[in-house]
């Protein structure tokens, strides 16, 4: 399938201040989704019976959504739960209500709220880019946020700080983190590729948040991430995240992250584990933007 580039970022586009908005409105579900949560929390399931979604996660949308309506009218909005806003302007707002449901489902403090101003169709496979996001870790109050040439910043414990990928130059001596899908056939899939990571890398983490496994690159806690079969939704804001601290990302083919593959790199080890990466998951063609 030939897919189109990147589309141009339109000019006069204020991108930092989709950046603020990002931040507040992530900060805002965050919030929600930690005081809100009820003892009695109702779940069900999607796609299969262990991708579950719970009440917190559509409240989280709902916010999500009025807060972007009331704040940016004309942008359209793609969540990963059920609804959505169409638009006339040339922003799409492409947001998890909670990235890494299971973990909050089990009380695991690691999981976020990602929100990410796009451009370009979210639902044509390289036909959009992320411009401004936040990902935002309510239960330790760290709010990671980039726009599109700004740099990456962490706030946190009521400081900022700009993130910089340093990172080392041996893929061997490297911290890995992947994460696995909820459809039983793919996970096979997934956990024969990782037979051959594990041993060519210093250890594996699967965290539960595809999103802040992306911040933790660009923050130095993971020197490489890759997955298959990810969502626009799960990275869409991390993925910018990581470039703009100077992590080296790609996909498939190219240096786009696409739902076949999305990798995340410390630039000494990017093109080895880029390799690797695309060798052992060279079967796990997807059809998602
Ligand atoms: C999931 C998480 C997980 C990743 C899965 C995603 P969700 O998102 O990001 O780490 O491995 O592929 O679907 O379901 O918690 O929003």
């Amino acid at each position: 399938m030939v897919t189109p580039g990147p589309p141009e970022v339109p000019e006069g586009l204020d991108l930092a201040a989709l950046e603020e908005v990002a931040c507040e409105v992530a900060r805002a579900a965050g919030r929600l989704v930690v005081e809100d949560r009820p003892d009695d929390l109702d779940v069900s399931s999607k796609s299969t019976r262990t991708d579950v979604v719970t009440e917190m996660d559509q409240r989280s949308q709902e916010l999500i959504l009025a807060e972007l309506a009331r704040r940016r009218p004309d942008d359209a909005v793609m969540g990963e739960e059920e609804g959505g806003l169409s638009g006339t302007s040339a922003v799409t707002w492409v947001v998890d209500p909670i990235d890494g449901t299971v973990n909050y489902l089990y009380g695991i403090a690691h999981y976020a709220v990602s929100v990410a101003a796009v451009v370009g169709d979210p639902a044509v496979p390289g036909g959009w880019r992320s411009v401004a996001g936040a990902v935002f870790e309510p239960v330790s109050d760290e709010l990671f946020h980039a726009h599109l040439g700004g740099g990456a910043r962490l706030a946190a414990g009521g400081g900022v700080r700009t993130l910089r990928v340093i990172g080392p130059t041996d893929l061997g001596l490297s911290l890995v983190a992947t994460g696995f899908g909820y459809d039983a056939a793919v996970r096979a899939r997934q956990a024969n590729a990782l037979v051959e990571v594990i041993t060519a890398v210093r250890d594996v983490r699967r965290q539960g948040s595809a999103a802040l496994d992306l911040c933790d690159v660009a923050a130095g806690r993971l020197d490489a991430y890759y997955e298959t079969g990810l969502n626009a939704w799960d990275r869409a804001a991390g993925q910018l995240v990581a470039t703009e601290a100077g992590a080296v990302l790609g996909g498939r083919v190219d240096d786009t992250p696409d739902a076949d593959l999305t990798w995340a790199a410390a630039p000494g080890v990017a093109a080895p584990f880029a390799d690797l990466v695309r060798r052992v998951t060279a079967e796990h063609v997807t059809r998602r933007p």
